[in-house]
């Protein structure tokens, strides 16, 4: 599956880290190291080292350490292979993959993405110079889309003509097909898919161009927006449009803002506000939802008010707990979208994005602000609209906050309320409210207990890889250390009392077909999730959201890894190290990692 280690050794020394590092780094001589201003903490005084000859650099005041492919991965956020490729485009080294057919595919890839970009080069020059984009120009003028705008975001023109691209292009047939940028006709000729439009060129995660959004002019016809057909490149269910742009801000702020629209992500950028992506002609989808989580804990969603409100709540409130992300909803003046605002009023934008509230939150406010609340028979029904709404929550707790809020906004007694939440018939479809776990037994099953029952059955396997930091539940925490300070599983159990003695008796009786290593994987997801919302915190303080912020990007990049079954294993050694070093981690036993 992946690179050959031979080439990925050949990137390394053929690259060299000073010039990589250069773009992003002020660097000074200083007798034969490198000096410079760390890029991943803020300081005033240099204390991040680059070895040239060795490739390797390190910070004495962040800590962050690693050769040329690690400081690529961080600095671009890039995944390990993507980084590799970088660096091998640079140094100009042919890379072979260990699977043949991965590497033909990647070549293929490669490819058709050329063509795309040789395309959006054309359509852009097209459009600042040619006499016959002159219409255009003065439209995206006129939307106050200036000169500078339009290079940043490479917008171009297609020409209103059958195959002026494609003659210029001279693409072989298979490439300019599967590329999207055009068909061949009925006689076997080269055919443009883009005519008179203006174009929105797409970029992948990496800034890779992979496609176009392509407008009509006010008088044009066929539908607003055209988008390139889905190709091996381009697919829409995953691209997310300008977040190769705007992930270092999202990693940053630890938030994403999602809109739906090209010129909304643009005007949202010229309000200040550089983390914004949208969705290229789709809803929100999973795969979003999956990558949007690998950089940021929040979600905003700048959708016009109508839209926004009609998301299906089930998959929202779904999503919230299986990416462990947090969706909040942007309140925009009806009627008007974020590109809009952001010429109008940025003010009010600004507002809007930074007042976010909870998707429920939002959801509850939008039903109570349309109804009439003088007399009782009023408040009564609007209770009753509100209850809909929030019984489609999952969560008990969550649920229970917002009838008290519904209650005094509706001056009911919350008493009353509470007991019709869970009888109000739901408004959505989809699965019923989960049933919330019977009283006086909070829910302990997960990986916790797992690995408790493995440190009894299968203890050799699995005791190198715990660590006290895995445990955020006291009793485990305390039954974990029961297991470990006891050779015997039974004298361990005998001399637990109260609540850990009952964990450590339904531990051992229980049966599961994980295995030790999965366990191990989802209790340093939940360690590292957990970690990640005290970082949010300190974030807080000013002066230190930038070593928080890399931590949290480093922390997220191993949360990819351990995703990936090539790179769990070491990804899950760094994290375990990372975890047992943090202040108040006990010093994992050094029998530790080294069989
Ligand atoms: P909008 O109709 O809100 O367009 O559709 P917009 O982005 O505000 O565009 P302007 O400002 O009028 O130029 C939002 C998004 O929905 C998709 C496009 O991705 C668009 O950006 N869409 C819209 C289509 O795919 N096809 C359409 O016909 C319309
Ligand atoms: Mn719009």
């Amino acid at each position: 599956m992946g690179i050959l280690d031979e080439d990925v050794q050949r990137v390394r020394e053929t690259s060299d880290i000073v010039a990589v590092m250069s773009e992003h780094v002020q660097l000074k001589r200083v007798g034969r190291r490198w000096t410079g201003l760390c890029p991943f903490h803020q300081e005033k005084t240099p204390s991040f080292n680059v070895n040239q000859e060795l490739g390797l650099y390190r910070c004495w005041g962040c800590g962050v350490t690693g050769d040329v492919i690690t400081f690529v991965r961080e600095i671009e956020h890039l995944d390990f292979p993507g980084a590799v490729e970088l660096l091998a485009a640079k140094a100009g080294v042919t890379l072979r993959y260990t699977d043949q057919q991965e590497g033909e595919s990647r070549k293929r890839k490669a490819k058709l993405i050329d063509a795309v970009g040789q395309a959006a080069a054309w359509y852009h020059a097209r459009l600042l110079s040619s006499a016959d984009a002159g219409q255009a120009r003065g439209y995206l003028r006129e939307r106050g889309l200036d000169g500078d705008t339009v290079r940043t975001y490479q917008i171009g023109w297609a020409p209103d003509a059958w195959d002026e691209l494609a003659r210029s292009l001279r693409a072989p047939n298979d490439v300019f097909v599967d590329s999207g940028l055009g068909f061949l006709n009925s006689r076997n000729k080269q055919t443009d898919f883009f005519r008179g439009r203006v174009l929105f060129p797409i970029f992948d995660v990496n800034g890779d161009p992979v496609g176009f959004g392509a407008r009509k002019l006010p008088d044009g016809d066929g539908p607003k927006y055209k988008n390139s057909p889905e190709s091996r490149i381009y697919a829409k269910s995953r691209l997310l449009y300008g977040l190769n742009w705007a992930k270092a801000a999202i990693v940053a702020e630890n938030e994403a803002v999602v809109c739906e629209g090209y010129t909304d992500v643009i005007g949202l950028a010229s309000a200040g506000i550089s983390r914004a992506v949208a969705t290229c002609g789709t809803a929100l989808t999973e795969d979003h939802v999956r990558i949007l989580k690998s950089f940021a804990g929040r979600v905003v969603l700048a959708f016009d008010a109508d839209a926004a409100g009609q998301n299906a709540a089930d998959r929202f409130y779904a999503w919230e707990r299986q990416y462990a992300i947090d969706v909040a909803v942007a309140a925009l003046p009806a009627g008007v979208d974020p590109g809009e605002l952001s010429r109008r009023d940025p003010a009010a934008l600004q507002d809007a994005i930074q007042n976010a509230v909870p998707f429920l939150q939002f959801r509850v406010n939008r039903t109570l602000d349309g109804l009439p609340l003088s007399t009782a028979e009023q408040r009564a029904r609007a209770a009753e609209a509100a209850l809909a709404v929030i019984a489609e929550h999952p969560n008990e707790l969550v649920r229970d906050q917002y009838v008290m809020d519904v209650a005094s906004r509706t001056r009911l007694d919350p008493n009353q309320l509470r007991s019709r939440v869970g009888r109000v018939p739901r408004s959505g479809l989809g699965s019923p409210a989960r049933p919330s776990g019977v009283p006086g037994h909070p829910a302990r099953e997960g990986p916790e207990v797992e690995a408790l029952r493995f440190l009894v059955e299968r203890r050799d396997e699995i005791e190198p890889w715990l660590h006290e930091s895995l445990f955020g539940d006291p009793v485990s925490l305390d039954a974990y250390h029961l297991m470990v300070t006891h050779d015997d599983p039974r004298a361990a159990i005998g001399s637990a009392s109260g609540e850990a003695a009952d964990l450590l008796g339904r531990a051992v009786v229980g049966e599961s077909d994980a295995e030790p290593m999965d366990v191990v994987v989802r209790l340093l997801q939940e360690a590292v999730r957990r970690t990640l919302s005290d970082l949010e915190l300190a974030m807080r303080e000013p002066e230190d959201v930038l070593a928080h912020a890399h931590d949290a990007s480093w922390l997220k990049l191993r949360m990819e890894e351990l995703d990936d079954p090539h790179r769990s294993v070491e990804a899950a050694e760094q994290l375990l190290a990372w975890l047992s070093q943090q202040p108040g981690a006990i010093p994992q036993d050094p029998r530790g990692l080294d069989e």
